[in-house]
């Protein structure tokens, strides 16, 4: 069984679908394994490593992917990729099955297989596999360093000789993955937290990191939570009363992160431009839900904008790929749990199971055709948020 790793093409991903770890491991459980020249240059790992690693190192996409069995990518393949692909090969990737239908087709139309690691189902035993974990988790403690940098005082409470500076005050919307991590960061950074959901089982976990909880309505919270493990698009009399509770809390804020998501939809509006209005002069306000429309008005993918109230909004886009090394590591160890699943120790094959639950709730494309249904039915902008108030601002492009 032969696995390609191919070079990202996507403009500014920085990661790489393995790290030469991961190779190394796959080529221990029996499959060769090719890498394109120069694939993980961007996160630190050189071709040297991977061939030290066990991988036969080709010179192009073509040379890599054409005697793939197996194709692993960061994110979908490109056109221009696909042509290079074997008929009945599998794309394993963060395929952005939710939004992304055209790309999914093009899979499909090429009679390449492909799974949907996003997709990933949300039951104990596939928490490894997980992609949305592991780059969450990263982004999360990136979007507290980025707000840092940003903000123009120190986080932790500090006695000089000159005076006392105060502890920045820093308040977390939407406690998933990314926010919990982002919690934890801040904590260590010495801020003063406070965090807010719609998801009732968020409170707890909230407080055992140190944060304080901010709650919006818990009889309305009571059903957020689907079986998946994800939060439900809410009613708007709940927005409502979120609003007035946040907008209250957020002025006194020196730093807000929201990561609040809703998969397959348009982020939900959480900061208003009344709420950045609000704020002080010199606050920070990161907003990790950016490509999915934004969770905050006035936020523009890819760059951090002033307000004329002195506000800065961060949009930084794909902000695990800021982190590539680590977030190339970990994201080829979820394909690497995934395949060694399905690989048989004694004879060093694979055999899928396509019944096995990862397998049905991450495959959008079989022998030719769309075989997920969430594919074609749900649509995520993918580029900035759809409101339309928009603050006074001059934007900074990202360097
Ligand atoms: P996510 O990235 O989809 O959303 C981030 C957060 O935003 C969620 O906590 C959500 O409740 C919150 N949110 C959505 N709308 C909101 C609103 N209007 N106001 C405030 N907050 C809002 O979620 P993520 O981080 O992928 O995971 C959610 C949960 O799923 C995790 O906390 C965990 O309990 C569970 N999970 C389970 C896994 C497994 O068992 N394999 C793997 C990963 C996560």
């Amino acid at each position: 069984m032969n696995i390609a790793i191919l070079k990202e093409r996507r403009a500014g991903e920085q990661r790489v679908a393995a790290a030469p770890e991961t190779v190394s491991k796959l080529v221990g459980l029996g499959f060769s394994v090719t890498v394109e020249k120069g694939a993980g240059k961007t996160a630190a790992f050189l071709d040297a490593a991977y061939k030290d690693a066990g991988a036969t190192i080709a010179g192009s996409a073509s040379a890599a992917a054409k005697s793939a069995d197996i194709v692993l990518k960061v994110q979908g393949p490109e056109p221009a990729e696909l042509k290079y692909f074997k008929k009945g090969a599998i794309v394993m990737a963060h395929l952005g099955a939710l939004s992304d239908g055209k790309g999914i087709a093009a899979i499909a139309n090429a009679g390449v297989t492909g799974l949907a690691m996003e997709l990933m189902p949300r039951i104990t035993r596939a928490q490894s596999m997980d992609i949305l974990s592991s780059q969450s988790n990263l982004a999360g403690y990136k979007a507290v360093l980025d707000a840092a940098s940003e903000f123009g005082r120190a986080f932790p409470m500090m006695m000089t000789a000159a005076g006392t500076v105060a502890p920045a005050k820093v308040f977390i919307m939407g406690v998933g993955v990314a926010g919990l991590q982002a919690i934890a960061t801040a904590k260590r950074l010495g801020a003063v937290v406070t965090a807010t959901d719609v998801r009732p089982a968020t409170k707890e976990q909230v407080e055992s990191l140190g944060g304080k909880f901010l709650e919006v309505d818990p009889e309305m919270e009571r059903d957020a939570q689907t079986e998946g493990g994800y939060a439900k698009e809410m009613p708007p009399e709940y927005f409502e009363k979120q609003k007035s509770v946040v907008a209250e809390h957020i002025k006194k804020q020196d730093i807000v992160i929201t990561t609040a998501l809703i998969p397959g939809r348009q982020a939900p509006t959480l900061v208003t431009l009344e709420m950045v209005e609000s704020m002080q002069p010199g606050a920070v306000i990161v907003d990790l839900a950016v490509e999915a429309g934004g969770n905050v008005v006035g936020v523009k993918p890819g760059e951090v904008v002033t307000t004329a109230g002195g506000v800065k909004i961060v949009g930084h886009a794909n902000v695990p790929g800021r982190l590539a090394q680590d977030a190339s590591t970990l994201f080829g160890r979820n394909l690497l749990n995934f395949l060694t699943n399905f690989v048989d120790k004694e004879s060093k094959t694979l055999a899928i199971d396509w019944e096995d639950e990862v397998v049905l709730g991450t495959l959008v494309t079989k022998d030719g055709k769309i075989v997920n249904e969430r594919v074609p039915t749900v649509t995520v902008p993918k580029n900035g948020p759809s409101k339309q108030e928009q603050p006074k601002k001059s934007a900074k492009k990202e360097a």
